[in-house]
């Protein structure tokens, strides 16, 4: 629907300079830009202001490196574009921005990049490395979402859930995607190639693109996907909880030993010693935790804690109030409380009467979200609630417009599983993000990356099997299992990164990361070059430099000799990935 309307609306406006003739300076104009703005009434429900209009020609602008992009130091020089819009019968302003490249370097292609935490996007610059056009939108309102989720206690912004839940980005690819049409005189039947790349939150609006607005994009690339929101975030809570239940705050030295015991004990499982667990699976089938009981640590003094890599670090950066910690030197030996504090932790969350509720991190992931604060006065490790949990329970489920819980009194696993419940149901059609339909995307010929750090410390890497296996299913209902399997890989390839952290390498693993994905992807879209692996470097380490090619799931790396690895079948490791969310009624896809 959303498509033949464009398309008519592009065709009208196509009887313009041929883009061979143009040149920046002649393209990038108001009037220009004005005169292919998609006219009211052809987007549905899309309002454009044409007066709102800027432009401004910009010659060898530098780029800032993005989330998941590194430093480019090419020169590029396109067109700034601001335009606003409002929503029929509506008084609302959404301003969005877009950078069209030069006409010489545009290769027919919109990209859009998603953002992280709660911001939808921040930079419109993502897609000139590919001569795309693309762009950003302030969905609305001002900041990030998470400051704009209540009017007042009680009092939900629904335009704003829906808006940073899918619409904003949505309608800023429909409106750009005419615009770039219009504005460079493509004409109507050719294809804008429309792709879309983040990671994090990033990693869930590219799932909300694809479950939503599948007819608009040809590939999406999302990594460590922050969806399954309600879940998501409440868990957050679940290391804290487990922490109060067992009354053991643990110097974070003590959980740092029990991670480095961990990798040094499981490096070799995947048939190679490089200081990376591959195979985190047969880490978790293999090692007994209680093997680190009574080795020793230590850390010296330090001015500040550490911040990690957890989904909501911006926020945290921003607040002095975290860092001005002054924490001593940690010295003793791994406890039996410690271990099993982490054993619980990663068996992931359950009710009192044994049902699971959701799943943990993997094995030889940092345990980032049980990490205590120093306090001088009592010479102790207490409590420290992670706000990226509280916050959403205080804003998103109790609906008080306060940053984060002031206690945990009274809170248990049953607590976390109500705020759960609470949240999928209220959120179900906005932020949970786990819609496992994909027909319309998959028929329009869609393609989907999707990687995930295998000790990502933020959001479980299981997570992202989880989905998979909900879209493996749900599309394909009357397959076995890898019949099923085989019909997604034409178009949806799941790859976990091995020793990666969240959207990063991993300090403590010098393992291998993916840096050419939408190399990979257009090739996959334009050239139907289908990625069986995925290209990955690794940064750091004895193995520095070397490409891996990184295993589709449900393959497995397994190596031989140090130098040759293969992606194998295993029941016994795919079944260790596989959660059955008991505790709840509805299902949990
Ligand atoms: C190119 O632009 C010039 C100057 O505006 C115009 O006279 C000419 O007809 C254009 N040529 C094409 C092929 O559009
Ligand atoms: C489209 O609607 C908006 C909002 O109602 C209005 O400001 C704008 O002038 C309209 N555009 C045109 C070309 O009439
Ligand atoms: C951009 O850089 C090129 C090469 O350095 C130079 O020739 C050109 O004049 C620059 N353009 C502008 C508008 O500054
Ligand atoms: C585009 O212009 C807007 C408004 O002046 C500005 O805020 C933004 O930083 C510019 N973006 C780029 C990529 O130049
Ligand atoms: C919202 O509720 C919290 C907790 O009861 C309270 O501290 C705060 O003042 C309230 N805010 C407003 C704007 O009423
Ligand atoms: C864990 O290993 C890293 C190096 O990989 C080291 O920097 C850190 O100090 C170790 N932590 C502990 C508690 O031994
Ligand atoms: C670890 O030790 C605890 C306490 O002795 C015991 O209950 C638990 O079964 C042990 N776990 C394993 C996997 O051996
Ligand atoms: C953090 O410190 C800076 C510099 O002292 C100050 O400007 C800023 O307001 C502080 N931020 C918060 C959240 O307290
Ligand atoms: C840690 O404590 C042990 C036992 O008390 C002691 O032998 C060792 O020197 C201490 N290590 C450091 C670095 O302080
Ligand atoms: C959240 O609030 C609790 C209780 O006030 C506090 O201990 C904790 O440090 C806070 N967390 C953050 C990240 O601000
Ligand atoms: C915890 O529960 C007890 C008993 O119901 C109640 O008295 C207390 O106020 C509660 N504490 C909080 C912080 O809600
Ligand atoms: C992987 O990416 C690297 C870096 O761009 C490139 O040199 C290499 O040819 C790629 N390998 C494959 C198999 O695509």
């Amino acid at each position: 629907m959303r498509q033949s309307l464009r398309t008519t609306a592009a065709a009208a406006l196509v009887a313009r300079a041929s883009a061979a003739n143009s040149t920046l300076a002649t393209l990038c104009t108001v009037s220009s830009v004005q005169a292919a703005l998609p006219a009211n009434g052809t987007l549905n429900g899309i309002e454009i202001i044409p007066s709102s209009v800027t432009a401004n020609a910009i010659y060898n602008g530098t780029l800032a490196a993005g989330m998941g992009s590194t430093v480019d130091s090419t020169t590029y020089d396109y067109c700034n574009i601001t335009v606003s819009y409002s929503h029929t019968g509506k008084s609302d302003t959404i301003v969005l921005g877009y950078t069209f490249p030069g006409p010489d370097t545009f290769t027919n292609r919109f990209y859009v990049s998603g953002g992280g935490g709660y911001a939808l996007s921040s930079t419109s610059t993502g897609g000139l490395a590919y001569g795309a056009a693309s762009g950003v939108t302030d969905a609305g309102y001002d900041g990030d979402y998470d400051s704009n989720v209540l009017a007042g206690n009680g009092s939900l912004i629904y335009d704003n859930m829906h808006m940073f839940g899918y619409k904003a980005l949505g309608e800023m690819t429909t409106v750009g995607k005419a615009l770039t049409q219009a504005f460079y005189g493509v004409s109507s039947d050719a294809k804008i190639y429309t792709y879309y790349e983040g990671c994090s939150d990033g990693g869930r609006e590219g799932w909300s693109q694809v479950q939503r607005w599948g007819e608009e994009y040809d590939g999406v690339i999302v990594g460590a996907p922050a969806f399954r929101y309600a879940q998501q975030q409440i868990n957050h809570l679940t290391s804290n909880v487990i922490e109060k239940t067992l009354d053991y705050y643990p110097p974070p030295c003590e959980m740092d030993k029990i991670v480095n015991l961990t990798i040094a004990a499981c490096d070799a499982l995947d048939g190679r010693i490089d200081g990376v667990v591959s195979r985190t699976d047969l880490c978790k089938l293999n090692f007994n935790l209680n093997s680190t009981i009574g080795e020793s640590y230590y850390c010296a003094a330090s001015s500040s804690s550490s911040l990690g890599f957890a989904f909501g670090q911006r926020k945290r950066q921003a607040d002095n109030s975290t860092t001005s910690t002054t924490t001593p030197a940690q010295n003793g030996t791994v406890t039996a409380e410690g271990v099993a504090l982490a054993q619980q932790i990663l068996e992931g969350l359950f009710s009192s009467d044994g049902k699971q509720a959701y799943l943990p991190w993997q094995y030889a992931s940092s345990f980032e979200d049980a990490s205590t604060t120093y306090d001088s006065t009592t010479d102790s490790y207490v409590l420290d609630i992670k706000s990226t949990g509280g916050e959403f329970a205080t804003k998103f489920v109790q609906l008080i417009d306060v940053d984060n819980l002031s206690s945990l009194d009274n809170v248990t696993y049953d607590t976390l599983i109500e705020w759960m419940n609470t949240a999928m149901i209220r959120y179900s059609d906005t932020l949970q993000t786990t819609v496992p339909d994909l027909t319309t995307f998959q028929s329009n010929g869609g393609k989907i990356i999707h990687y995930h750090g295998e000790n990502d410390d933020s959001v479980p890497t299981a997570s992202s099997v989880h989905y998979y296996d909900s879209v493996r299913t749900i599309m394909n209902p009357e397959l076995g299992y890898n019949e099923s399997v085989e019909a997604l890989n034409d178009w949806y390839r799941l790859f976990l990164v091995p020793g990666a952290a969240h959207c990063s390498t991993n300090t403590l693993q010098p393992g291998p990361y993916p840096q050419v994905n939408m190399a990979t992807m257009i090739n996959w879209v334009e050239n139907g070059v289908e990625p069986t692996t995925l290209n990955a470097t690794v940064a750091s380490g004895t193995y520095a430099g070397e490409t891996q090619n990184l295993c589709s799931w449900p393959l497995r790396p397994y190596w031989s000799g140090n130098s040759s690895m293969e992606c194998q079948y295993d029941q016994a490791s795919i079944d260790s990935w596989t959660y059955t969310f008991d505790a709840f009624k509805l299902p949990v896809y």
